[in-house]
């Protein structure tokens, strides 16, 4: 009698299920409380013959044992199944929060923009030391010694050892890279530079340059051109015009500075451009003989050019900024504004 009794209250436990909260009341009321069906079998203890009464105690106990184990197994899943609705709660139309993030610096964006418009016309990546020495700053690239075009450029030079200096421009990885390698040609190499300036809003005595080399047979001054062409258009825009100057650099011949249209006026003339309607943003010029030969390339079946530009120069034009200290005073009122808008 009691058995049949027992079996069918186990039955019960193990197909009870609860969803909620109200229903694992209403287990705990049925199975765990003084009066429920478990509660009323140990009630029942005293009707039983003193002789029964060890066995019948036993089976209880195991009733009472399973009926506790399957609460707990309830409460967590209905503590499961709430933190699963949680999460749905949330109104996901809700704008996202922001997430701090960092922004690219202007002249290392400015800086891979350049490469890789470069990169698809076939040039590589060159990088050289920027403790130089005479030969690869001066020498090989054709500056006389004792030459005034060496005052040029205001160098720092180290003082107990005058053939060691900070580069002043990039054109000494064209040599590196001339002495190392076999024409075909087509490299870029950008890197820091230093001249012994006056630091100012157009000024600095550490900047950026990109230097571009491309040494092969018959590369005339219109290669030259054309590149650059390409160059201003992919980097400024369509409307982007070009203009070369004749000038004069020991390593080229002939050279010519490099001007584009204004950006900021489009050439109408503002004071960016000093009203001229065009800015300055480079040399260029056909790789000077002695040069090459310098380097041990044959002069008479090779011919090259080279350009090098201020990536300074460039992101002001980009991102029409007037202070060149801007860019390494680290203000983060001037940094934010390159952040990605979230
Ligand atoms: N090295 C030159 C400068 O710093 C720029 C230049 C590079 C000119 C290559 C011609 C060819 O002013």
């Amino acid at each position: 009698m009691h058995q049949e009794k027992i079996e069918a209250i186990k039955s019960a436990i193990s197909a009870a299920e609860a969803g909620n909260e109200d229903e694992l009341e209403a287990y705990r009321m049925k199975f765990i409380s003084k009066k429920s069906v478990v509660g009323e079998l140990f009630a029942e203890m005293r009707n039983i013959p003193n002789e029964q009464k060890k066995e019948y105690g036993q089976l209880v106990n195991e009733v009472k044992q399973m009926a506790d184990e399957k609460f707990q197994e309830l409460i967590d899943q209905v503590n499961q199944a709430k933190k699963q609705t949680k999460s749905f709660d949330q109104d996901l139309t809700l704008p996202a929060t922001n997430v701090a993030a960092g922004g690219i610096h202007p002249l290392t964006s400015t800086r891979q923009r350049i490469i890789e418009i470069f990169e698809r016309i076939g040039f590589n990546l060159s990088e050289g030391p920027e403790i130089e020495d005479d030969w690869h700053n001066f020498t090989a690239l054709n500056f006389p010694e004792n030459h005034p075009a060496r005052e040029m450029q205001d160098t720092f030079f180290l003082e107990k050892n005058p053939d060691v200096a900070l580069r002043t421009h990039t054109s000494s990885v064209q040599v590196r890279v001339m002495e190392n390698q076999k024409p075909p040609i087509r490299t870029l190499s950008p890197g820091r530079v230093y001249r012994n300036e006056a630091i100012s809003a157009r000024a600095h005595c550490i900047f950026h340059q990109v230097e571009g080399l491309y040494v092969d047979e018959n590369v005339g001054f219109a290669d030259l051109k054309n590149t650059l062409y390409h160059f201003a258009k992919e980097m400024f825009g369509r409307e982007t015009k070009v203009r070369f100057r004749p000038s004069f650099f020991p390593f080229t011949e002939p050279s010519a500075e490099i001007d584009i249209s204004c950006l900021i006026c489009g050439g109408k003339g503002c004071n960016v451009c000093k009203g001229s309607g065009w800015v300055e943003i480079g040399g260029s010029g056909m790789v000077d003989p002695n040069v090459l030969e310098n380097c041990g390339i044959d002069s008479k079946k090779y011919t090259g050019f080279a350009f090098g530009m201020g990536i300074e120069r460039i992101a002001m034009l980009k991102f029409q900024i007037k202070d060149l200290r801007l860019f390494t005073e680290n203000d983060v009122r001037f940094l934010r504004q390159f952040r990605p808008m979230l």
